[in-house]
């Protein structure tokens, strides 16, 4: 009945228009058809949009957890011991590894301290903040292949993390005497643990090759033969702090003197 009800009113708007009902009449089947299509359409695109969206949502959160699990995040939980190990030598920090902009905001942060950083990898994606402290010429991209962009003793601490996993002992041996050379007081080696997660396949180009996980006798005869020594008062400060606190730290922590 309804249905009925609707039709005459409709015979009467195309009764109204003749021609135009006319020149519709094989459009009225397409209504639908176009109907259809435009919500395919409309779909299609509400799919897209909403893809794009959640594909922004993903790298952001990517770029926030980036340091999640890596050596550098190791590096912000030690931080309150390598304060109370260092003293007075946490005052003048180079930061060397990848997400180095974290690092260094949030030694800045503290106020009192000076920090630098150097981020091995690339900067492309990174955030205002980052690029402004790169703007400042806190944070610079750096190959640490060659040598560094700083003066000897240009700093009182050096903090390295995930950088060397990817150096060979080639590149080691001139890297290693150039990170201390421009450290007074110290050099804090972060590596990864053999076994530990290793960064995605999808990061490896960022890196050049996989990261060589070493062990730690394996750096331990390394320094040994490169005339690096165990940096012992600060190593045994941070040795008390950490126990006291339980803190166990997911990736070997060396300290070298400079
Ligand atoms: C690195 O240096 C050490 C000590 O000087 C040397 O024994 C070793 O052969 C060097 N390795 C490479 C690959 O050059």
């Amino acid at each position: 009945m309804s249905r009925r009800s609707v039709n005459p009113s409709r015979r009467v708007a195309d009764g109204g228009l003749p021609s135009v009902g006319g020149l519709l009449h094989p459009k009225s089947r397409s209504p639908p058809v176009l109907t259809i299509a435009l919500v395919v359409l409309g779909v299609i695109l509400l799919v897209a949009y909403f893809n794009s969206g959640s594909g922004v949502t993903v790298t952001s959160r990517e770029a926030v957890s980036r340091s999640e699990g890596t050596c550098t995040s190791e590096v912000m939980r030690a931080l309150p011991y390598l304060k109370k190990a260092y003293g007075n030598a946490m005052q003048k920090v180079l930061h060397v590894g990848p997400d180095s902009c974290t690092v260094v905001s949030n030694l800045l942060k503290e106020g009192k301290v000076e920090a630098w950083g150097v981020e091995p990898y690339d900067l492309e994606d990174t955030d205002s903040s980052c690029k402004s402290l790169v703007r400042k010429g806190f944070v610079r991209m750096s190959d640490i292949k060659f040598p560094l962009p700083y003066r000897p003793d240009s700093f009182s601490l050096v903090v390295v993390s995930d950088a060397l996993d990817y150096l060979t002992p080639r590149y080691l041996n001139k890297t290693l005497p150039d990170l201390a050379k421009v450290s007074t007081d110290g050099l804090v080696i972060f590596a990864g643990n053999p076994g530990q997660q290793k960064p995605k396949v999808s990061e490896l180009p960022k890196f050049g090759r996989p990261a060589k996980l070493r062990s730690s006798s394996w750096w331990t005869r390394y320094f040994v033969q490169t005339g690096l020594t165990e940096n012992e008062g600060p190593l045994k400060k941070f040795e008390e702090a950490t126990s006291k606190d339980e803190y166990k730290p997911d990736c070997q922590i060396f300290h070298l003197s400079s």
